[in-house]
């Protein structure tokens, strides 16, 4: 899927909008932090912080449950969580279609235990990509033991890290679902989604997004998308860490059974059984993280204001910079796994410098203030594709710069010239 912000998008100030978050103003190692981790786990602004304070300091109680003042003030800021998250990856009914889980892989591994418990017999088949995160895999993996055996099949990637959509009919063909990343966490690709959910639907599967890495990087409708689930994280939204969200399709969520079981999902029990409460409520067991979807209210509000477009213009120019700025620099010995700079990418850059293994270049970096991620970025079978066992990578957001990119190639020419 190509992601082109609108001709005009106005540029970001980045400057001014560093200033909004509190970690990036402390040394590591006595140098400003570089902080170009944001795959990972996002920064969060001081409103998502001083919301969540806010809520602490005036009106926590629990919701659903008491009557008095604040707890009602404290069930209503639940609920707008849920209509403004709803409504920033355009779910047509977000105050019945959004669940709150703990993070994107809780949320996949709900449709993987609710919707495929009730929908997948053993020796069905359902297609993934390569490029998924073990959260869009394993979870699948648990079900087919349990069921006595899936079909599981892969959409391959190309040469460029690309999916390989040449035979998308005949992939499709005969299975009941198709899981697929909205963004690689690993190689940026951002793949067309809409178009493998179109021969997905007409094949009669239904399709669950991984959309843990784009939902904060560029504008996401789930219509748009044709997706039927659509998972992501607060943490990386720049929210708080606890959070995260399952869009569903009304129908395909009224038909599922429960996930978890307790307070909070049942119209009634009974000594010999059970009645679930509907949607949403029937995936919220016990109480829920209230002060995390006032910071992710808070979160997607600070997004908004900035606009997702500009923030995506801004991404997109300065990863094509920093791939361009890599191959000056650096040329050969730095390898970037993922295809070249477009406008199918986003700003996350795996890196393999000469042979340094990536958690050296990580800890060189690390002297450097700067933050990356080494290691096997959960995406094994990914990694075994690539040929290797890690990267080192550095993943953009709305506050990094060119001076950031600067100061990377710096400290991989030190790890090279320590270990290269
Ligand atoms: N899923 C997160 C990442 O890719 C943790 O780094």
């Amino acid at each position: 899927m190509a992601v082109t912000p609108p001709a005009g998008t106005a540029p970001l100030n980045v400057e001014a909008l560093r200033k909004d978050f509190p970690l990036l103003t402390r040394t590591v190692h006595g140098r400003p932090i570089v902080y170009l981790d944001s795959a990972s786990s996002a920064l969060q602004p001081r409103s998502v912080i001083d919301a969540m304070t806010a809520y602490y300091e005036t009106t926590h109680a629990n919701v659903h449950r008491g009557v008095y003042a604040t707890a009602e003030a404290a069930t209503a800021l639940y609920e707008r969580a849920r209509v403004v998250a709803g409504r920033f990856i355009g779910a047509p009914s977000p105050a019945h279609e959004i669940v709150f889980t703990k993070n994107t892989t809780e949320s996949l591994n709900l449709v993987a235990h609710s919707w495929g418990r009730a929908n997948l017999r053993a020796g069905d088949a359902i297609l993934l990509t390569e490029m998924e995160h073990h959260a869009n895999i394993v979870p699948w993996m648990i079900l087919s033991e349990e069921i006595g055996g899936l079909d599981i099949r892969y959409i391959p990637i190309d040469g460029d890290g690309r999916l390989a959509l040449d035979d998308l009919d005949a992939l499709v063909d005969g299975v009941k679902l198709v899981g697929i990343s909205a963004m690689s966490n690993v190689l940026g690709t951002i793949p067309p989604v809409a178009r493998v959910a179109e021969a997905a639907h007409r094949a009669g599967a239904i399709v669950v997004v991984d959309g843990a890495q784009l939902v904060p990087h560029a504008p996401v409708d789930v219509t748009a998308l044709g997706a039927d689930f659509l998972a992501f994280s607060a943490h990386k939204t720049m929210g708080p860490t606890g959070i995260g969200v399952l869009w569903g399709r009304a129908a395909l969520l009224d038909a599922m059974g429960p996930f978890l079981g307790g307070g909070g999902m049942i119209l009634d029990v009974k000594l010999d059984s059970f009645r679930p409460a509907p949607p949403p409520a029937r995936f919220e067991a016990g109480t829920p993280p209230i002060a995390e979807a006032v910071g992710l209210t808070a979160a997607i509000q600070y997004l908004s204001d900035i606009g997702i477009d500009r923030i995506r213009a801004h991404e997109l120019a300065l990863t094509n910079h920093a791939l361009a700025r890599l191959d000056e620099k650096l040329g050969a010995d730095c390898r970037v796994f993922g295809p070249p700079a477009g406008p199918d990418r986003g700003g996350v850059m795996s890196l393999a410098y000469r042979d340094v293994h990536a958690h050296d270049l990580a800890q060189v970096l690390d002297q450097f203030g700067v933050c990356v991620r080494p290691g096997h970025h959960c995406a094994k079978p990914l990694m075994r594709k690539l040929g290797v066992q890690a990267t080192a990578r550095a993943s953009l957001s709305l506050f990094s710069d060119e001076h950031d990119i600067e100061v990377l190639i710096e400290g991989l020419l030190e790890a090279g010239r320590l270990f290269g």
